[in-house]
């Protein structure tokens, strides 16, 4: 059956923060990036969890028992979520950035002096800096993939700096300032055939297309739920080998096996029901477009949709950008916005990020200005100290939503 497209209207009704006035209209929701907002039953979930089950796991009361059931479920869900199959290779943390750290940290002590492990210069620094301290650690020394002047990584730079030492590569699956998609697969082909590991930061990419940790190629991958219509929870994918293989730090009486062994102290559990309920929803909504119920291709189903929505509101407000006094960084050609996500940032001569950024708060848009924390990518284009102005665009934005911001600018800027 064909799908339905989706319909940002109906979209909407479900998310109460998007209905937010200011004086003079309703706000404009452009700061997905930095966190999205969420549908009430993600809220729900939450509430009911504390209301309801609130406990700790392992016990055999009532309440425990629903804490472990609602955290295996969980991990079914994320697992089919990244596109893998296994609940446990799914750990829950507090954010991208503490996993990340962590992980890296247990990685580091198999590296010897000598290797060397793989950065990039377009990824979040949280996919940078938890490597590069960790090498600093055991004296391992860090590459930094290149970036070409339109924020693509340079894969020939790729072919070079991947090399036999190599035993980590750390790159984003999508930059969260210039919104383009990396080639990941390449890289973790190159990566593997060097004997390497791949890490993959997903969390600019998990909101607006089908993770697939078997296409990818990667070792492991991380994500962040707050970004994809969650609550402020942090998700790491791993090879369940590896998994088990790497020593963890740890308390003793915790589990010495499986993802528990990989997460410190009690978990955020009400976060853990809310990171549920949004990949429910998910699922919902691309069963809604028309796609089987079940979990796999429904979530097939709504990233085909958000994709295809999303990719017309970026070519609008790219074409739209490309009539102002502005240079986007990055992909600016609309035709080229299959190769990028709707995360448009930009500069002008005219008018500098942060006051843009006040400039629109103060007309109900919600964007950032500044480097994002991508601050390797601003660093290599020339960026700093300013950085850019950034408009995130997320499934629930709509074209006049974009044609209304394409309006202030030019009023600002034109
Ligand atoms: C691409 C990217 N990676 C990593 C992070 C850090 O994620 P977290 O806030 O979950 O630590 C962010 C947050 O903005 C991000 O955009």
């Amino acid at each position: 059956m064909p799908l339905r497209p989706l319909d940002p209207i109906a979209v909407r009704r479900q998310f109460p923060g998007l209905s937010r006035h200011g004086t003079g209209g309703e706000a404009i929701f452009f700061d997905g990036p930095a966190g999205s907002q969420v549908p009430l039953q993600v809220a729900d979930a939450m509430r009911d969890y504390l209301l309801h089950n609130n406990a700790n796991h392992g016990g055999s009361f009532a309440t425990s028992r629903a804490t472990d059931t609602l955290v295996e479920a969980a991990r079914a869900a994320f697992a089919e979520f990244v596109g893998g199959d296994d609940p446990e290779e799914i750990v829950f943390g507090q954010n991208m950035t503490t996993l990340t750290f962590h992980l890296a940290r247990q990685l580091a002590r198999t590296w010897r002096r000598g290797e060397r492990i793989v950065v990039t210069a377009s990824d979040h620094d949280a996919n940078v800096m938890p490597w590069v301290l960790a090498a600093r650690d055991v004296g391992v020394e860090v590459a930094h993939l290149a970036v070409r002047p339109d924020a693509s990584l340079d894969l020939e730079d790729a072919a070079r700096q991947i090399d036999a030492r190599t035993r980590l590569v750390a790159v984003g699956a999508a930059s969260n300032l210039s919104g383009s998609i990396h080639p990941v697969a390449t890289i973790a082909e190159l990566a593997r055939a060097r004997g390497a590991l791949t890490f993959v930061d997903a969390v600019h990419y998990a909101p607006h297309l089908r993770i697939d940790v078997r296409t990818l190629g990667c070792d492991f991958l991380c994500c962040s739920a707050y970004k994809f219509f969650g609550p402020h929870l942090g998700v790491l994918w791993g090879r369940r080998p590896l998994l088990e293989e790497i020593a963890a730090d740890k308390v003793r009486p915790s589990p010495a096996h499986g993802a528990e062994k990989w997460q410190t102290g009690t978990a955020n559990f009400e976060g853990i029901a809310g990171a549920l309920a949004a990949v429910d929803y998910l699922q919902a909504l691309g069963h809604e477009l028309g796609a089987d119920p079940e979990r796999g291709r429904a979530l097939d189903a709504a990233f085909t949709a958000i994709e295809a929505h999303e990719r017309h509101l970026g070519a609008r407000l790219l074409q739209g950008l490309g009539e102002l006094p502005v240079r986007v960084i990055g992909i600016a050609d609309p035709a080229r916005s299959r190769e990028r996500c709707p995360t448009v940032s930009f500069v002008s001569e005219r008018m500098r990020p942060a006051a843009l950024a006040a400039a629109l708060a103060a007309r109900h848009v919600h964007c950032w200005s500044g480097n994002s924390y991508a601050l390797a990518l601003t660093t290599a284009l020339g960026l700093e100290p300013d950085g850019v102005l950034r408009l995130g665009l997320l499934h629930y934005n709509t074209e006049a939503e974009v044609d209304r911001v394409l309006a202030m600018l030019r009023e600002l800027l034109g």
